[in-house]
């Protein structure tokens, strides 16, 4: 590998972790994460291998909608701290060689912030046209909501401007207009305030929905959408040249793909997009126990662009979605995962965190992580899965997998000292509450889930194949597994198995003989292989092997 490329493109081996502030490590007894807390944490994922944190939203904020209700973009909420702690924060990160990205929350704001509180005045206001008006509600208001449990249409009427503005999530975050230049400014403005104090790029948020200008009246005069995500992203590469966009998009491949960009073979709009397909078929084969869905869609997967990237995730912070599944498909992963009502969210998604969805099945979870590291695309972690926390159901909606950290068992799991009250969210009961799951209990301990976690991203990073390579979905004839290599100045071959029973699949590597053996990365040990490559390797049930090919 050109050192060049593998330092100057960092994301294609970066280890990112999110996290909300406010729920990861309480400072001073207050009840809330906050930015010092978080601070006296960096050693922690730095141990853990993290080589850039995720921020959830941490502005000022209403916290309607867990801080992607946004009232100051250019702030810190003060339950979190102030600018300052950010910045030390910040700093401390950096010193560990941690990069700290962010959540770019611009599709909409609070209905709270000055800028909407001024726009209701009516046409007078400067800020009037950075929303999205009309005096009647377009035909098919109702379709596309996002939020059908508690929105039953995209507009809603301010008897204050006596007119509809549009809001694709809660009515309670009115929809900037980017059609406006003032608004596209003022993005610009806000992304370049957080380079400027350290930030190596942001998560941007509702991609689809921030380009969707289709409601408002400026938006006939207005270029693709798409060149003005170029151009965010070219205002970004003058103001910090490594910095990223890791965008929300969840949508079919092919769609997908043109968020990438196309600038002659180069990505110039999102640097990474989640791949929800994946992740999807992911959970669908591990409720059948059959690699199919899974193979498939990787083998769909399109490249993107030169310097693209895939971001892979197992869980992140809102419902498990599956929408992009069949219903009876979604059926299936609901039956074997989220039976209950309770456990399912908006008809389309689980509100549940992978080891209470497999029974606290160590085999399986251990399994999956497997896959996660290994699978070409980014690696996102969601806080506590590396221990493996679940979620509370006693919890709101989506509050029910954002629980505070686990750090020790004990009084609130070591998150705070604060009066149980005071905190963000409920700690959980039982099997996978502090008592049973937290860090302290499971940091020294070589057979716990955090160590395999370290071991992986160790792994992950000594392999450059998995992160850079090319690589190939490869027939097993087992159903149950999944078997992939990566090539790139060498050959790492990876094989999981989805089902509880034992499988001995045979694997064929055209360019391998028995002049090779298969390195086991994960465990100690080698591999024949045979004059025509072929290769037999045991898989215990949910088991999993990270194989290198190398000279006898
Ligand atoms: C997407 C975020 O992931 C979600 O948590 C939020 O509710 C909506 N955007 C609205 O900001």
């Amino acid at each position: 590998m050109e050192l060049t490329r593998t330092a100057d493109l960092w994301w294609k081996t970066a280890i990112v972790y999110c996290l909300d502030v406010e729920t990861f490590f309480d400072s001073n007894g207050d009840g809330h994460g906050d930015f010092r807390g978080l601070a006296q944490k960096i050693d922690y994922l730095d141990r853990l291998g993290v080589t850039c944190v995720w921020l959830m939203p941490f502005y000022p904020s209403p916290d309607r909608d867990d801080g992607y209700d946004i009232t100051d973009f250019y702030n810190v909420d003060p339950r979190l701290g102030t600018l300052g702690d950010f910045v030390e924060f910040l700093r401390t990160a950096r010193d560990r060689g941690i990069r700290v990205i962010a959540d770019l929350v611009v599709n909409h704001t609070s209905d709270q912030h000055p800028w909407f509180q001024s726009a209701r005045e009516g046409p007078d206001s400067p800020y009037h046209d950075w929303y999205v008006w009309q005096d009647k509600p377009p035909a098919g208001a109702e379709k596309g909501i996002v939020f059908p449990d508690k929105e039953t249409s995209l507009w809603t009427y301010d008897r204050k401007a006596k007119q509809y503005y549009l809001h694709r999530f809660y009515k309670h975050q009115p929809d900037l207009d980017v059609a406006n230049p003032a608004v596209r400014d003022e993005i610009a403005r806000v992304m370049g305030f957080w380079l400027e104090l350290g930030l190596s790029g942001f998560r941007v948020d509702g991609v689809p929905f921030l380009l969707d200008t289709a409601g408002s009246d400026a938006a006939k005069d207005l270029p693709d959408p798409h060149e003005y995500l170029a151009d965010l992203r070219a205002f970004l590469g003058r103001r910090r040249g490594d910095a990223v966009m890791l965008g929300e998009v969840n949508l079919p491949y092919k769609e997908t793909m043109k968020f990438f960009g196309d600038g002659g073979g180069v990505a110039d709009e999102l640097t990474m997009c989640f791949d929800f397909i994946g992740m999807q078929k992911m959970y669908l084969s591990l409720a059948r126990g059959d690699a199919g869905p899974l193979a498939s869609a990787l083998r769909k997967r399109p490249l993107p662009p030169r310097d693209g990237h895939w971001a892979t995730f197992v869980r992140n912070h809102d419902e498990l979605t599956l929408d992009k599944l069949t219903e009876s498909e979604r059926q299936e992963v609901f039956d074997a995962f989220g039976p209950d009502k309770d456990m399912q969210l908006y008809g389309r998604g689980l509100r549940r965190r992978l080891p209470s969805m497999v029974d606290g099945d160590e085999r399986r979870v251990r399994m999956v992580y497997s896959l996660l590291y290994s699978l070409p695309g980014c690696p996102v972690l969601f806080y506590g899965e590396e221990i493996g926390m679940a979620e509370d159901l006693r919890a709101e909606g989506r509050l029910a997998v954002r629980t505070p950290m686990q750090w020790s068992p004990g009084r609130n799991g070591g998150f705070s000292t604060a009066d149980p009250s005071e905190l963000p969210g409920p700690i959980p009961e039982g099997r996978f509450g502090p008592e049973h799951v937290s860090v302290s209990a499971q940091e020294g301990d070589q057979d716990s889930l955090h160590s395999w976690i370290r071991l992986l991203i160790d792994r992950y990073r000594e392999s450059p194949e998995l992160a850079w390579g090319r690589y190939e979905v490869l027939d097993t004839g087992e159903p149950s597994v999944l078997a992939h290599r990566c090539d790139i100045d060498g050959t790492v071959v990876v094989l999981h198995n989805l089902a509880d029973r034992a499988v001995s699949p045979e694997i064929t590597l055209d360019d391998v003989d028995d002049s090779h053996l298969l390195v086991d990365l994960l465990h100690s040990g080698e591999l024949p292989v045979s004059e025509k490559g072929v290769a037999t390797v045991n898989l215990e049930p949910y088991g999993c092997r990270w194989l290198r090919v190398t000279d006898r």
